[in-house]
């Protein structure tokens, strides 16, 4: 029912090595690192747990809480079309995650988890909505379970 899913990147430090869903851990190294990394940055970047946990409710739902609570107020300023940073809208699940295998599977969401966790860097700091802490938590059990869409892929209508 729930999926894993074996992250890497190319470059840089190796994040998220896995995320077990039903597990109790992920990727706690990575997640060490970018609790370093984060204390670089500006002064209200929290960072993450060291160990993440899928909630027990099961992961936010990508259509009624990711997207309407956190992309769309708080990065759908920039990360839309006709928006500063319309290259790399996050309006919608697939523009996000990307294919869901091959090379270049999840690397929006990787990315989006080194922007925002590690580096500190999304939101930016003239961001005009500031990330609060249930925003921010409902990305993070998002990530913590597997950063999955709803409706499944799997029911998902064709390539
Ligand atoms: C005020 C405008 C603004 C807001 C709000 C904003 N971003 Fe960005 N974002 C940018 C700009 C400009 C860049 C490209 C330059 C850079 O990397 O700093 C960028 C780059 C990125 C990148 C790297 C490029 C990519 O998409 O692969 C990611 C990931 C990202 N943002 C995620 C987010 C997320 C997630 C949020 C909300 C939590 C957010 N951003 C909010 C302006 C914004």
């Amino acid at each position: 029912m729930r999926r894993f899913y074996a992250w890497s990147r190319s470059a840089d430090a190796p994040i998220v090595a896995a995320v077990v869903c039903n597990g109790r851990t992920i990727g706690a190294l990575a997640l060490a690192m970018a609790a370093l990394a984060c204390r670089k940055s500006g002064a209200d970047c929290i960072p993450p747990p060291a160990v993440l946990t899928c909630p027990e409710a099961g992961s936010p739902s990508f259509a009624t809480d990711v997207l309407p609570k956190v992309f769309y107020p708080v990065c759908d300023d920039c990360h839309a079309p006709g928006k500063v940073e319309s290259g790399h809208p996050l309006t919608d699940y697939q523009e996000i995650y990307g294919p869901t295998s091959g090379p270049s599977a999840a690397s929006e969401a990787n990315a989006i988890f080194t922007q925002v966790f590690e580096n500190c860097s999304m939101p930016p700091s003239n961001a005009p909505m500031p990330f609060d802490d249930d925003e921010r938590q409902i990305l993070l059990d998002w990530f913590a379970c597997g950063a999955p869409d709803s409706p499944p892929l799997d029911a998902g209508s064709g390539d």
